[in-house]
């Protein structure tokens, strides 16, 4: 039964258990004083399930949701209204509803990668010459952010070229993009390489090529997450990376800017992050 004294949210994907979404969104909503109810929902694959669940959840007065795999791209095609970042990303993980009802969608994914870099670590991205590894929805979902911090260059390497082509087609106005495959990396330096292939949810890593090297002082960043170190984070640290960071903090970063887009209010993430990696042990 719902409770109408507060304002209720979503998550949904499938598989969707595992979501720390919820607590996140709680413990923004405890920390600054906000009435709301979040919690998460699996919603079948079937042709239509997103719009119908989606549709409901607006009918019973529903203030917003997230969306997490595999829905994102069906989110973006649902919603009436898609800012910026959603359109150049190709995907929605926030929507929310306005006065007239009608729906709207954004992307934070790519805000909260940065935001982790920049804000949490102290990183800035600004004149670093940065690789990204994938071309995917994932990559896709961060590249306008991270342009938008001027790289003095940004390379995406797949096994895939085509799919590096694209995604540097659909940035073409922006200079220091370019695409290659893994081959290419040979001898080449970087400040920062950030991992967003899904490879490490096989336990894998990318095919990197053994002296591509994290430049002296270089970073290393994995979308992904884990309890222990991700194959990336230790391949980073035993290849002279300064830093290697997993992607924990823009999970509570992107969740924060939605928060934020829901709310008006933005909470504060470091005791978030923080809960959240001692959970983890
Ligand atoms: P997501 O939405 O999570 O990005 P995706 O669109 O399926 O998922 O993309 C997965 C990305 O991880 C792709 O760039 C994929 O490379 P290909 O396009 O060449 O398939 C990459 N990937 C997955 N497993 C990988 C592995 N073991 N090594 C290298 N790249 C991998």
């Amino acid at each position: 039964m719902h409770d109408i004294s507060l304002d209720h949210y979503l998550v949904v994907g499938n598989p969707i258990a595992h979501s720390k979404s919820p607590l996140i969104h709680t413990e923004f909503a405890k920390q600054t004083q906000q009435a709301i109810h979040y919690e998460a929902l699996l919603i079948d694959t079937s042709s239509g399930a997103f719009a119908t669940a989606v549709n409901a959840f607006r009918a019973n007065g529903g203030k917003g949701l997230n969306v997490t795999v595999p829905f994102k791209q069906a989110a973006w095609e649902f919603v009436q209204h898609r800012s910026e970042r959603a359109k150049r990303a190709g995907a929605v993980n926030t929507i929310g509803f306005n006065q007239q009802g009608e729906s709207w969608g954004d992307n934070t994914d790519g805000v909260g990668l940065v935001r982790d870099l920049t804000q949490n670590q102290g990183k800035s991205l600004t004149g670093q010459r940065i690789l990204l590894l994938g071309a995917g929805g994932a990559v896709r979902g961060v590249l306008e952010p991270i342009l938008a911090e001027k790289p003095a260059s940004c390379v995406i390497a797949n096994r895939t070229l085509e799919k590096a082509q694209v995604l540097v087609s659909l940035f073409a106005e922006i200079e220091p993009l370019s695409a290659c495959t893994y081959d290419a990396l040979a001898g080449q330096q970087f400040d920062i390489i950030i991992n967003g292939t899904s490879a490490s949810l096989q336990g894998e890593l990318p095919p990197l090529p053994d002296n591509i090297i994290p430049a002296k002082r270089g970073w290393c960043y994995d979308m992904m997450y884990a309890a222990t170190r991700t194959p990336f984070v230790q391949w980073a640290l035993e290849h002279g990376a300064i830093c290697a960071r997993d992607g924990l903090g823009m999970l509570v970063e992107q969740a924060a800017e939605s928060f934020y887009l829901w709310r008006g209010v933005r909470p504060k993430t470091e005791p978030v992050i923080e809960h959240l990696r001692y959970l983890l042990q």
